[in-house]
């Protein structure tokens, strides 16, 4: 089987690199003249654990190719997938489908025989629809059928959620497709994976309802942690407790700053967006948004009053500003409102982040970045954990409060025990549980 990725970002690439471990031809196509020199070279241009050995071992094969020209890798597919941006649009939060209809535009007059275009971005429910109807306007002789094949796998653990699926979905309503699409997924289905058929505008929908819930069920925590701090709970003990019921599940039960990423704050406006032109709003998942905002904000706030008050003058050491670990991805990072915040109000920062520096460099000026956790802490008032990165919690606190010359440490990932803080003799503000210090 033959495969053309448009896109060679997070989903594209890790997609096109999984499906060629499958077995099949795969070429991606991308129009980042930088993105695709390191492809060709063998590299991933971004970090995702795992991929750089799956990008060369499936280059050697013959079996991943990297291409700037559209037209042959179309030509020669019998599902082309569109991969591409589809960020917020500016001014009314939307979904920006300009990604995809340029490449829809671009792909048309090259389809060649029975093809299957599907989308792997995720999209407003009619996008097939549309698109189908701009095929068909374009090259009316085409043969094709359009699809719906949203993607679920999250950045960090992305080989493994593509490679073992909770289910595969895909929305149709053509036949020929139908077939296409189950041979395509034929190397997961055999492993037991689901792989579910349903139409176009539900699978549209569903990629959409699985993130709005996802991010309900983080502001949810997030304003339950707020209230174990009011009377004195735990929220790791709230969330467990409360996890360990089927029916609610433990997974996406972490209190932190707030959620962030490339998906879950544009897909929550977009779906919002969706609703209200459906004249069905949907006013719960509007307010997990607005929690989320306040989020970031509150927490900077958290940071000033466990400073005394104030951060002027105090020098901020910060580990981790990427939005989640095991990724450089910056996009809607809580360090982006919180880190610009302290800065704001005379903090001097120092970060140290893992993967994160290359991407978050412009994007956080004015701060100074280390080589490590220690060199980050030398000298500062404050530490402030945004993301958890493993090898934070491998940290010998004692050393880290040494070269301190403060002995505040904000864990906004609950990455340490309060105990373990304790006995480094900090004074330890953590998220959904007491504030601990010496007396
Ligand atoms: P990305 O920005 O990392 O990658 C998009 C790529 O498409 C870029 O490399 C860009 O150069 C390329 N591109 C744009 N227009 C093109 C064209 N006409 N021809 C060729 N290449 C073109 O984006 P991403 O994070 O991979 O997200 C892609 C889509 O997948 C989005 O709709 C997103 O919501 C969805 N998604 C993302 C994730 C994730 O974890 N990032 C997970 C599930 C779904
Ligand atoms: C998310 C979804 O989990 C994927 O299923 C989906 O495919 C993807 O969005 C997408 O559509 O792009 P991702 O954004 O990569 O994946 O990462 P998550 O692990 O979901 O984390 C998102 C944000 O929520 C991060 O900022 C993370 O720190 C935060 N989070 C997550 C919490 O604060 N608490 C939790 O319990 C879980």
């Amino acid at each position: 089987m033959k495969i053309c990725m448009i896109g060679a970002g997070y989903v594209g690439l890790v997609s096109a690199a999984c499906f060629s471990e499958f077995g099949w031809e795969v070429t991606c196509v991308d129009k980042d003249k930088n993105r695709l020199a390191m492809m060709k070279a063998g590299k991933s241009p971004i970090y995702e654990p795992g991929l750089d050995d799956l990008i060369s071992r499936n280059m050697k094969a013959g079996r991943l190719l990297f291409s700037d020209e559209l037209g042959p890798a179309v030509s020669q597919a019998d599902v082309v997938f569109l991969a591409v941006g589809t960020p917020m649009r500016r001014g009314d939060g939307h979904a920006d489908l300009s990604y995809v209809y340029q490449a829809v535009e671009e792909l048309a007059p090259h389809l060649n025989g029975f093809t299957v275009i599907t989308t792997k971005s995720t999209v407003p429910v009619g996008t097939s629809r549309e698109i189908e109807r701009r095929l068909r306007d374009k090259n009316p002789k085409a043969d094709f059928g359009v699809c719906s094949n949203p993607e679920f796998l999250r950045e960090g653990s992305a080989i493994g959620d593509f490679s073992h699926p909770d289910r595969v979905l895909v929305g149709l309503d053509d036949e020929r497709a139908r077939e296409v699409m189950a041979r395509l997924y034929q190397p997961l289905s055999l492993r037991n994976a689901p792989v579910i058929f349903v139409s176009r505008e539900s699978a549209e929908l569903a990629k959409y309802a699985a993130n709005a819930f996802l991010a309900l069920k983080i502001s949810f925590i997030n304003e339950i942690s707020d209230l174990c701090e009011h009377v004195g709970a735990d929220v790791q003990e709230v969330a467990n407790a409360i996890g360990k019921d089927r029916r609610i599940g433990d997974k996406f039960l972490h209190p932190g700053p707030g959620y962030g990423g490339s998906c879950f704050p544009k897909d929550v406006s977009a779906i919002v967006r969706t609703a209200r032109e459906a004249k069905s709003p949907l006013s719960l998942i509007e307010q997990v948004s607005t929690v989320n905002d306040e989020r970031k904000l509150a927490m900077s706030g958290r940071i000033e009053a466990a400073c005394g008050g104030s951060v002027r003058g105090k020098k901020i050491a910060i580990l981790g500003v990427t939005f989640k670990p095991n990724t450089d991805d910056m996009r809607d990072a809580p360090s982006l409102v919180i880190v610009p915040m302290l800065q704001e109000r005379g903090a001097s920062v120092r970060v140290y982040d893992p993967e994160g520096r290359k991407q978050a460099e412009p994007m956080l000026p004015g701060v100074l970045w280390c080589e490590g956790s220690l060199a980050a802490c030398e000298g500062a008032d404050a530490l402030v954990v945004l993301t958890e990165w493993n090898e934070f919690r491998a940290l010998n606190l004692s050393a880290v409060r040494e070269r301190m010359t403060g002995n505040i440490l904000v864990d906004l990932r609950n990455v340490f025990t309060p105990n373990a803080a304790l006995e480094a003799g900090f004074y330890y503000v953590g998220v959904g549980k007491p504030v601990v210090a010496r007396s």
